[in-house]
Order: C-alpha cells, then sequence, then structure tokens
C-alpha cells in the first residue's frame, strides 16, 4: 500500500457511514453498522498483503493455490472506541493477534495520555493495523504509533471511519510511512477538538455513554 489516504468511497460504505451520523440512530445500530463497515474497510486495509503459495488437491486436481504469507497480523486497537472496528475486522481476520494501547485525550490541552499498552510479541515481523474510528487531531493516533514504533513496528497501516484534514495532515508530518484508510473526510475541527459534520463522541454512541 503506498498512498498516504485511501478513501472507501464505495456506496455500501457510505451509505451505513450516513445512517451513523444521523444522532437519531440508536445505540444498537450504530453499533451493528460500525462493525458491518468495519469489514469492508478492512478488506482495502489489506489490500496488497504479501501472497504465497500452497499445494492443494482440490476434487479435480492438484494446484498451487494462493494464501498469505508471513507472520499474523497483528490488529491493535486504540481504547476505547478502537474496539468497536476490533470486533468487524477480527471476524474477517480472525487468526491475527491483538494488542491495545490505551489513551485519553486531556480535555484541554487535547493531548494524548498513556494509561495501558499491551501488543503482540515479535511487532516487527508483523503487519500491523492500527484501528481507531475517528482521526481527529490526530495527536493520539500520532502517539499510539509513536509507541508501535517503539516496540519494534516497522510496516504499519491506520485504519479509520472518519478523518478530519487537520489529523490526517498531523499523521502526515510524524508518520509519512503509515497509510491511512478511510470512509469519509468531514470538513475541519470545531474549538473542541470534534469532528464537523462528524458523528459526535464514538465511544459514547457505540456504548452508549455520555
Ligand atoms: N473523537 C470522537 O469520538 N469524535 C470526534 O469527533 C473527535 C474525536
Amino acid at each position: 500500500m503506498s498512498d498516504h489516504l485511501t478513501v472507501v468511497d464505495h456506496p455500501l460504505v457510505q451509505h451505513k457511514l450516513t445512517i451513523m451520523r444521523d444522532r437519531d440512530t440508536p445505540t444498537a445500530v450504530f453499533r451493528q453498522l460500525l462493525r458491518e463497515i468495519s469489514q469492508l474497510l478492512a478488506y482495502e486495509v489489506t489490500r496488497g498483503l504479501p501472497m504465497t503459495t500452497k499445494r492443494i488437491d482440490t476434487p479435480m486436481q492438484a494446484m498451487d493455490a494462493p494464501t498469505l504469507d508471513g507472520k499474523k497480523l497483528a490488529l491493535i486497537s486504540i481504547l476505547r472506541a478502537g474496539n468497536g472496528l476490533l470486533d468487524g475486522v477480527l471476524e474477517l481476520i480472525p487468526s491475527a493477534r491483538v494488542g491495545f494501547v490505551g489513551l485519553y485525550r486531556d480535555e484541554e490541552t487535547l493531548q494524548p495520555v498513556e494509561y495501558y499498552f499491551k501488543v503482540p510479541e515479535a511487532l516487527e515481523d508483523r503487519l500491523v493495523i492500527a484501528v481507531d474510528p475517528m482521526l481527529a487531531t490526530g495527536n493520539s493516533s500520532a502517539a499510539a504509533i509513536d509507541r508501535l514504533k517503539a516496540a519494534g513496528a516497522t510496516n504499519i497501516r491506520f485504519l479509520c471511519l472518519l478523518a478530519a484534514p487537520e489529523g490526517i495532515a498531523r499523521m502526515k508530518v510524524a508518520h509519512p510511512d503509515v497509510p491511512i484508510v478511510t470512509a469519509a473526510v468531514d470538513d475541519q475541527l470545531n474549538d473542541i477538538g470534534y469532528i464537523v459534520p462528524g458523528l459526535g463522541d464514538a465511544g459514547d454512541r457505540m456504548f452508549g455513554t455520555k
């Protein structure tokens, strides 16, 4: 994957995203749609994975059939909203290893503060896909990627649902080697760091908190 930014403007993704944006969409529907979209986005973010072949017998004859190569990939959820994307992606890639980076955003400084870090071993040998639905300021995403690189990751992709231009720009400066896959790029951030038009607080919408 070479482009820094991929926007998945597939009709199914855009249709589901519109329902998720609607403030009247209930928590259970929001969660289900996030699961469905995450699988469509996972299809894009895993494009170009290294392949090899293995010898198999079909009922008709032997063949060298394509199969994924290399170590199991690592999915890293940036807590807590990342878990909403993680579940769907894991359904599609059940053998993936899973890690968590816990960051919360200081509401005054908008800077990320780390409270949890647990990742699979041998990150340096794996494709690492970091997931977080909202790429807003980019501060916590960039900090999470810093931590993953410090833990050995060299081949990282970032999957989100919505991105702000500010977050994309921040990631491009901090981590130009990390391709971003998203369903949409919105207009801007508001003065408290929320994406507009956006969908509100993704964690609150998926977990029914306020
Ligand atoms: N996090 C969210 O959940 N929503 C935003 O709009 C920005 C950050």
